[in-house]
């Protein structure tokens, strides 16, 4: 079974070929980082603009690395949400007409699915159920994977993203975007005990992040000069990590389960991986860490997730429904 897949949610166009759902045959990522960059963030329709002169270049890169031609292909896989609905509109658009155009089925895929999904092209033998700990620029959830396509929300953040308040942070200290990676090679020559700084705790499962941010940039402005910014980087980073870590240790407790998989953005986060590990293996837990190449937004995870939609039965010919649309806050599971 051979697919060519599309993910165009934020600010980057990729498109990979893969094989029966674990094999990459080819996988590329064309990132606007750059473009972005000079904005401090992402603009959303600049985002949707850079979609459209790249997409059809990244489709042809793809086939071309993955020396597969579009008669090979049995069906198209695309994020249709959540994430920025312009940006999202460019890769649907492309991949219905192309299954259109080849009469071949289209798989409509979540891209938080997706980043979980980044975990079984890196242990090619993980099968669920397992707990998974999405972290991303747009979402932060503790999700119950009871099958491939059987999802349960337990817990998630009420106001920011982890990886929001990361690209916020590095704002305050003078980083450029994507904020994650900055803040984190910053704090890796802090002391993470300089800076006290609030952690939250709710009863059910949910996180928030608002609070902590806000303390980092009231600090930030109170310290002015003294600011030792590799410090107060370093405590952020730690104080984040030890509540993300805690909380889902805890719901494994509660709820006996054994196996944890980490994904999103900010799997790719160094103390996230390292603690999240640790603390497992301390508790006789397993825990699974995404090759560092499949933590960010890629073709590859979607097409993992695009492939057990398909044999589930999650797909349709595109000539009988060509009102498929983007939807910008796609929850999980739906
Ligand atoms: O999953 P992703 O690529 O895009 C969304 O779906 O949102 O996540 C991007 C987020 C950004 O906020 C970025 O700052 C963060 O992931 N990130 C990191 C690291 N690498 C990326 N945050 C902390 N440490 C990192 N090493
Ligand atoms: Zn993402």
């Amino acid at each position: 079974m051979i697919s060519l897949n599309i993910e165009t949610s934020c600010d980057e166009t990729a498109v990979a070929i893969i094989e029966d759902g674990r094999n990459i045959l080819s996988n590329v990522v064309s990132t606007q980082i750059d473009i972005h960059k000079q904005y401090g963030g992402v603009v959303p329709e600049i985002a949707s603009r850079e979609h459209i002169l790249n997409i059809s270049y990244v489709v042809d890169k793809a086939l071309n690395e993955a020396k597969i031609s579009l008669d090979d292909l049995d069906y198209i896989g695309v994020t249709y949400g959540p994430g920025l609905v312009g940006a999202l509109l460019v890769g649907v658009s492309y991949a219905k007409s192309l299954a259109y155009a080849l009469n071949i089925p289209i798989v409509p895929t979540n891209h938080i699915e997706g980043h979980i999904a980044a975990n079984y092209i890196t242990y090619l033998d993980l099968e669920p159920p397992f707990l998974a700990l999405v972290v991303s620029g747009g979402h932060s959830h503790i999700i119950k994977v009871n099958d491939y396509t059987s999802f349960e929300v337990l817990g998630k953040t009420r106001d920011d993203a982890v990886g929001e308040a990361f690209d916020k942070v590095a704002r305050v200290l003078g980083l450029p975007y994507p904020g994650g990676p900055q803040v984190s090679k910053l704090a890796e020559c802090g002391d993470a005990t300089k800076y006290k700084l609030p952690k939250t705790k709710f009863e059910n499962y949910d996180f928030s992040f608002s609070g902590i941010k806000t303390a980092v940039i009231n600090l930030a402005h109170k310290e002015g000069e003294k600011l030792i910014k590799e410090d107060l980087a370093a405590s952020f980073e730690n104080t984040v990590c030890e509540e993300l870590v805690s909380t889902t240790i805890r719901v494994m407790k509660e709820n006996n389960i054994s196996k944890v998989v980490l994904a999103g953005g900010v799997s790719a986060n160094r103390v996230l991986r390292k603690k999240l590990m640790e603390e497992a293996n301390k508790n006789g837990y397993k825990a699974y860490i995404p090759d560092l190449k499949y933590c960010t937004d890629n073709a590859a995870m979607i097409g993992c997730a695009a492939y057990y939609n398909y044999i589930s039965g999650k797909y349709y010919n595109i000539k009988d429904k060509l009102d498929l649309n983007a939807i910008a806050n796609l929850k999980v599971g739906d």
